[in-house]
């Protein structure tokens, strides 16, 4: 009897997270092999102006802001936009916006970065479509555009990264 509810704890858990994750993009951090990746993607310059979609604890912004680019972070946790607005408040060269991504104007990135869900993902593809300029890379972490083909695909372990180029 025991195990029968272990195993019925187990299933229903398994099937509540993955409701959450395709559904609310809910946090989980990008690791270093990841972050790795994403800027052998971006292959970024001086000039370039670098948004993080859910931008989270702000590990991605704090790497970019580091080489000296504008990087802007958009967050709608409340806590999470707290703590990486203390973390990185001596870079003068990143903005956090606490809010809804799906709220701001993308028309000045030319490279974005998302690990979202793959509800919101999709959500996200039209907007890209309608607001970024022509030659935006788009670095997505484990979703992808539907139709769309990635230039370069990566994984780490078992999580695909994708480069598209508008
Ligand atoms: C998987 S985490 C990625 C965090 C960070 N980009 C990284 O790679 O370490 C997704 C983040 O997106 C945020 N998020 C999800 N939907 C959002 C939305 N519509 N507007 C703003 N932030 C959102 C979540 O709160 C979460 O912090």
């Amino acid at each position: 009897m025991n195990e029968l509810w272990l195993l019925l704890t187990l299933f229903f858990g398994f099937c509540l997270y993955y409701m959450l994750k395709n559904k609310l993009a809910i946090f989980f951090p990008s690791f270093s092999g990841m972050i790795k990746i994403i800027d052998g993607f971006a292959d970024v310059e001086k000039d370039d102006v670098l948004y993080d979609l859910g931008s989270g604890d702000g590990r991605i912004l704090r790497h970019f802001a580091e080489k000296g680019l504008k990087c802007v972070g958009i967050e709608h946790n409340f806590l999470l936009n707290r703590i990486s607005k203390k973390k990185l408040e001596v870079y003068p060269n990143v903005k956090i916006i606490h809010g809804d991504i799906f709220d701001q104007d993308l028309s000045d990135a030319t490279v974005v970065i998302a690990y979202l869900s793959r509800i919101v993902t999709k959500r996200l593809q039209r907007k890209i479509e309608n607001e970024c300029k022509k030659g935006t890379r788009i670095i997505l972490v484990s979703y992808k555009f539907s139709d769309w083909n990635p230039i370069k695909v990566r994984k780490w372990l078992w999580i695909p990264i994708r480069l598209y180029v508008i």
